[in-house]
């Protein structure tokens, strides 16, 4: 029997959601991509309200890159009682867990849930969301689940921004000033913050490198820089390998 692909989205989707989309496709005819905005992992109710919805856009375009499976599950499908919420540990309570608090429990959670429900043999993420990446393999891991987590490269834009479900709420000013966070990331060390500054409209939350092993900021054989902020009330983030 083919294996499962599964590709979890929360909508919006752009080409970067196809590119993991096709992704699972080159890999198995049984591709299911599921669109459900998880309340759970939106800590400020004007973001989950602000989400963009776009569910006709969405099928045929997870059709068109290769879905054979479009799933929009109900919060009642996900959540049928009060869900107990699995942990993110340490490594969910620096930089986006910091900043977002609770984030990558609810993350966490609902993919749990969805894993529980979809049983994929192998589920496609981005590298976009480096620290959600990291911290879904590690669950993966302590519960010991049968499911392959593939990581994609970032898709990105001509000037380097990365696809986000975010970037349609840019202003056309500010969508260009944000290439400021591309620039960022290809600095050097010493650079990358005052590259950061060198642009008005970009507020940094973190700008920085670290091990991606453990998310600390110290040397290691391989580094990743890893930056976030707000651009127009937008928050945006990457990340890249860092070669120095
Ligand atoms: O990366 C996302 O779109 C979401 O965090 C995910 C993994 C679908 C969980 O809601």
């Amino acid at each position: 029997m083919a294996e499962k692909g599964f590709v979890p989205t929360m909508g919006a989707l752009h080409a970067g959601h196809a590119a993991l989309i096709s992704a699972a496709r080159k890999r198995s005819n049984h591709v299911v991509v599921s669109i459900f905005v998880n309340p759970l992992q939106f800590n400020d109710p004007k973001d989950l309200e602000k989400y963009p919805r776009t569910p006709d856009h969405d099928r045929e375009l997870a059709l068109a890159a290769g879905a054979s499976e479009v799933w929009f599950p109900t919060v009642e499908e996900i959540y049928p009682s009060n869900p107990e919420l699995v942990k993110a540990g340490p490594i969910g309570e620096v930089f986006e867990g910091f900043s977002r608090p609770g984030h990558f429990d609810g993350v966490l959670t609902v993919v749990k849930r969805l894993f529980d429900l979809v049983q994929p043999d192998f589920a496609i993420f981005g590298e976009k969301d480096f620290q959600q990446l990291f911290l879904i393999k590690q669950m993966v891991r302590n519960f010991n689940l049968p499911i392959e987590i593939i990581a994609h490269p970032t898709i990105r834009e001509a000037d380097g921004l990365a696809l986000s479900s975010r970037n349609i709420r840019l202003s056309s000013e500010d969508r260009a000033k944000a290439a400021i966070i591309y620039k960022a990331l290809n600095s050097s060390r010493d650079q990358m913050n005052a590259v950061l500054a060198s642009e008005p409209a970009w507020k940094t939350d973190y700008a920085t490198i670290i091990n991606p092993e453990n998310f600390k900021e110290e040397f290691a054989p391989k580094q990743r820089a890893i930056i976030a902020g707000w651009i127009g009330g937008i928050r945006l983030i990457d990340n890249m390998e860092y070669k120095e």
